[in-house]
């Protein structure tokens, strides 16, 4: 694996870092104090072409690889996680499944308006009772006709309600265990389609996190993505590689709260010196260094062996079970080193903090990578 990025990856680095600043740091407050939905980034991220970065060019998105694409989710994270989930949902579980399993005429359909940005796409996996067990999911899809009427329930779907299309899962076999559940696109204004509450959260702010509900909701025949029976090996697969994603997502968190720790220990005397220059604070700060670069390896090596389409699902677990438990540890010392302040909202090691948390709960929890890189370590 080479260690340095290409000049077209080091051009996407540079090229989301000045967006990032310029663009997303100013909205912050608007997304921390009033909870907007942040359309008008989303917007000017699908001018830049960012909605769409892996997808090929045939298809309107930017054709580039795997690892431009984790380079702007970490990028995006270190200046806003919210950004940064909104990205890797819409792109790595809300479009991916219909690029990789979809139909040429969904891809037309579908991934162009998601690739440019004109759609936002969200992935309905999780139900009240079908959290890590995913596959006891119990929404039910049965055809009729030209349609399959879905009933059931989802929760904590991420850019709920904002979304364009949702990918969802629903067992069209009972009898058939994993190999029952099928996967649909569903269309935001189909009929039965009811958006619920939004969650209030503890961290990223300005998300959506919704429930679902299906009401005898009418979906076409032709919006079923893959074969019936395929929906379980769809949605795995997906968050294979949607957990480098969160993983990325996770890195730039921590990359933000170590630099922030670094700035104020050199700026903030006490016993007549720069904290930075007490042990106790410079160990503190070797450490946070060291966990973030060690996260960096983790990442971009998976990120890496997606790239040249490597089988890489242990490694995407790995990425992310260490990526979220390092952006856990360092945002929490960052607010060590701060003291004080760093409980207040006038800095933000406080909102790492809280965005940490939930890269040890989604798209799997720590508990479901560590089965997920047993599983591997055995079976080999
Ligand atoms: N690719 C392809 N197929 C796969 C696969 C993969 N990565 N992983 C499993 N499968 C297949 C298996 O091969 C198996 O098929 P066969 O019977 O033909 O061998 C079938 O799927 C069932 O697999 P398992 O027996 O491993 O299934 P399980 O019930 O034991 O579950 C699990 C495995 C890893 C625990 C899984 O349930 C899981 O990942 N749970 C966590 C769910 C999750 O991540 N939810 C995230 C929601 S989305 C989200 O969070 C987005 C957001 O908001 C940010």
């Amino acid at each position: 694996m080479d260690l340095k990025f290409t000049e077209e990856q080091e051009m996407m680095q540079k090229m989301v870092r000045d967006f990032a600043q310029t663009e997303i740091a100013p909205f912050i407050e608007r997304m921390e104090e009033h909870d907007e939905f942040p359309a008008e980034i989303l917007n000017k991220m699908a001018e830049l072409g960012l909605m769409g970065i892996t997808i090929p060019e045939e298809y309107g998105g930017a054709g580039m690889d795997y690892t431009s694409y984790v380079i702007a989710i970490n990028e995006i994270s270190k200046v806003s996680a919210t950004i940064g989930v909104i990205l890797s949902v819409h792109t790595s579980v809300g479009t991916n499944p219909i690029l990789y399993f979809g139909t040429e005429a969904q891809k037309q359909k579908y991934v162009t308006k998601l690739a440019s940005g004109e759609f936002l796409g969200a992935f309905a996996l999780t139900e009240p009772n079908a959290g890590s067990d995913a596959a006891s999911l119990k929404t039910r899809a049965v055809k009729d006709g030209d349609f399959y009427v879905l009933n059931g329930s989802k929760i904590f779907i991420t850019n709920g309600g904002e979304a364009d299309t949702y990918i969802v899962f629903a067992i069209t076999d009972a009898e058939k265990g994993t190999k029952g559940i099928s996967t649909f696109i569903v269309e935001k204004n189909t009929p039965g389609l009811i958006i619920g509450k939004n969650e209030h959260k503890m961290g990223l702010h300005g998300s959506r996190t919704v429930q679902l509900t299906f009401e005898d909701c009418k979906v076409p025949a032709e919006n079923l993505l893959g074969a019936e029976g395929e929906g379980f090996k769809i949605a795995m697969s997906n968050l294979e590689y949607g957990r480098i994603g969160i993983a990325a997502q996770a890195l730039g968190i921590a990359e933000a709260a170590l630099e922030a720790a670094v700035n104020y220990a050199k700026d903030r005397k006490q016993f007549g010196k720069p904290i930075a220059l007490q042990q106790g604070i410079g160990f503190k700060l070797a450490d946070m260094a060291t966990a973030v670069e060690a996260t960096r390896l983790l990442v971009y090596r998976a990120a890496y062996l997606k790239a040249q389409g490597i089988p890489c699902g242990q490694e995407a677990s790995m990425a992310k079970l260490f990526a979220s438990r390092t952006a856990m540890e360092v945002a929490t010392e960052a607010i060590q080193v701060f003291g004080g302040y760093g409980y207040t909202k006038e800095y933000p090691v406080e909102r790492y903090f809280r965005d940490a948390k939930i890269c040890e709960i989604y798209e799997g929890t720590s508990e479901i990578q560590r089965i997920v890189i047993n599983r591997k370590l055995i079976a080999d």
